[in-house]
């Protein structure tokens, strides 16, 4: 009897679903990072903190926590201190006709012609590195955590202007005319992203209880395993899983924060869309060094340490643009410029989004204005 060639077409589809799922099986999961971490399963509250903080990776880390505790990720979101209320008090800026900050027993307050009582700032978003946006929180009628995102932001040296995307606020009148009035998923979106723990119930976030900054953990999932299999003398891996991820799992694990290129709708994604050079991974996604990379892997590592400040200086990162066009196995040169140039000049450079705010265009890419026979 010959067996229906359906069937066999069904039996080989099952013995590949079976391969396929035991691969999946086999691979270890991609890291993907929440937007918001209230809490890490199984652990008391205490023992959560402790696991978020980067207290418990120091004693064998002790280098790579103090270099990240310097670093931006390590200073996203700080509550405000007697040096932080002096920085806001101090700041210069063009005329009061925003408002102003004043320091008040080393607390910060926010003073505005249209509101009656001085406003208390309790956070300051941002690590200064670009800018920091003073936050003030409070509880909505349902007792939930709500913010205003104070529409004057400090920007380096050391003044004060707009917040970007809050311009149009001066308009109005009472609070909506102190910044961007934010609902409580905003405002636990935000934290999430610059913050190692954010404890919530019901919508109200313990403050008291946030874990400031972008932590060990928040790169590291499950870290906090491995630290203790560590001190017991185990091997656990858990904590190294970015080797093993591919570089587009890879750029989309920066992405879970730094936004990913499969978040956007695909007709924003676009050279001209200015608004998209703020997320890197997105420019990165679509640059040909990334999508036809081949031997030389092309990751966000290739350029930053994870651990420490983006290094601003061209030449470093000209160093890694010619180490894998200058050798022999590119196909391709610049035909425009020596191997000795400055390559972000006219392949990667800064895009002011608003005055005293730029970022850098993550989409290596030939642009028309740089060539010198525009049209050719
Ligand atoms: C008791 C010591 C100890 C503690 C505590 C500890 N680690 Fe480690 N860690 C090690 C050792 C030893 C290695 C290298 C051994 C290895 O690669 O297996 C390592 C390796 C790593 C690696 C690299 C793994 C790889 O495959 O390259 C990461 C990432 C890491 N640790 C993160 C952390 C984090 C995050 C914490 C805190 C939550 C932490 N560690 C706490 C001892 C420790
Ligand atoms: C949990 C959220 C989060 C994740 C995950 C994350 N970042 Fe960030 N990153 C931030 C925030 C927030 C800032 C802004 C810090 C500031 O205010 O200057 C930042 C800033 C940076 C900067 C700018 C540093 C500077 O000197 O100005 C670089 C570079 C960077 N991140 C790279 C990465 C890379 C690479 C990864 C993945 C390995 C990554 N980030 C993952 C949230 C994150
Ligand atoms: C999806 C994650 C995410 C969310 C949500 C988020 N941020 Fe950020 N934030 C980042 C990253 C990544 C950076 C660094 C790169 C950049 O500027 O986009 C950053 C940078 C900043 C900076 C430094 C200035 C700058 O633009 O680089 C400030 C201030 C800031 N965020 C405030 C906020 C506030 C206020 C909210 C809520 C309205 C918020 N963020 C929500 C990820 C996030
Ligand atoms: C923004 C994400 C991010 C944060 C925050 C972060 N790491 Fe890492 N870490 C990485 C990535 C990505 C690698 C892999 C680097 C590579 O392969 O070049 C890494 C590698 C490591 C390694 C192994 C290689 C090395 O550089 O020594 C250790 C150990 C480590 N991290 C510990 C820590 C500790 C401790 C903290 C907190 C103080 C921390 N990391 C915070 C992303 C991060
Ligand atoms: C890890 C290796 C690697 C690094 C680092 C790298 N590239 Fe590339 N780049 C490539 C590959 C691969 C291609 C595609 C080559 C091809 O099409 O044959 C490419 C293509 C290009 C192109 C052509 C783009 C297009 O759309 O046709 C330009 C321009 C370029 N790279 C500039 C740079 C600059 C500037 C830097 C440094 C900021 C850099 N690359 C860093 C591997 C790299
Ligand atoms: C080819 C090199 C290269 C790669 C790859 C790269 N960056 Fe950058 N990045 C730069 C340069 C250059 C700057 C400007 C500061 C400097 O010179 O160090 C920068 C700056 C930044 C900043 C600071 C704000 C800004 O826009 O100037 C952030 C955040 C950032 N990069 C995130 C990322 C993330 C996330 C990835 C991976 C998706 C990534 N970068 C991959 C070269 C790179
Ligand atoms: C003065 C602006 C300028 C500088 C600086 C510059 N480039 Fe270019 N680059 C161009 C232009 C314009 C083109 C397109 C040339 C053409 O189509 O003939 C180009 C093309 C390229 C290409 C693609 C070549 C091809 O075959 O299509 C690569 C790769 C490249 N550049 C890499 C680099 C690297 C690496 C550096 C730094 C060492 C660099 N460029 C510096 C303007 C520049």
């Amino acid at each position: 009897m010959r067996t229906p060639s359906h069937v066999v077409v069904l039996l080989v589809a099952m013995v590949l679903a079976v391969v396929a799922a035991s691969w999946l099986v086999a691979r270890p999961p991609a890291i993907v990072m929440p937007g918001i971490v209230t809490g890490i399963p199984g652990l008391s509250a205490h023992e959560r903190s402790t696991a978020a903080s980067d207290s418990s990776c120091i004693e064998c880390h002790g280098d790579v926590v103090a270099k990240h505790r310097a670093s931006p990720h390590g200073r996203t979101l700080a509550r405000i201190d007697a040096g932080a209320a002096t920085t806001l008090a101090t700041a210069r800026r063009d005329d009061d006709a925003l408002g102003r900050f004043i320091e008040r027993d080393s607390s910060a307050w926010f003073e505005h012609t249209q509101r009656v009582a001085p406003l208390p700032v309790q956070w300051l978003f941002g690590s200064g590195m670009q800018a920091r946006t003073p936050v003030t929180t409070w509880l909505d009628p349902d007792g939930r955590t709500v913010m205003l995102e104070h529409a004057l932001s400090w920007y380096p040296p050391g003044f004060l202007d707009a917040t970007l995307g809050t311009e149009a606020m001066q308009s109005r009148g009472g609070l909506a005319a102190c910044g961007k009035l934010l609902d409580p998923e905003t405002t636990r979106a935000c934290f999430g992203c610059h913050a190692s723990l954010v404890p919530a119930r019901d919508g109200r976030i313990d403050e008291g209880a946030v874990v400031v900054g972008v932590g060990c953990v928040r790169c590291h999932p499950g870290g906090h395993l491995h630290a203790t299999a560590m001190t017991r003398g185990g091997t656990d891996q858990a904590a190294g899983e970015w080797k093993r991820l591919s570089p587009l799992e890879s750029i989309r694990a920066c992405g879970e924060c730094h936004r990913r290129d499969d978040q956007l709708p695909p007709e924003d994604i676009r050279p001209d869309n200015t608004l998209i050079v703020r997320f890197a991974p997105v420019g990165l996604a679509q640059s040909a060094c990334f999508t036809r990379q081949s031997d030389h892997r092309f990751d966000c590592l290739t350029c930053h340490d994870p651990h420490g400040a983006a290094t601003r200086r061209a030449a470093a990162t000209t160093e890694r643009c010619v180490g894998c066009h200058g050798d022999a196995s590119s196909s391709r040169k610049c035909s425009s410029a020596p191997l000795t140039s400055d390559c972000t000049t006219c392949h990667m450079p800064a895009v002011e989004v608003q005055p005293h705010l730029s970022f850098t265009d993550h989409w290596i890419r030939i642009r028309p204005a740089t060539r010198s026979h525009p049209g050719e």
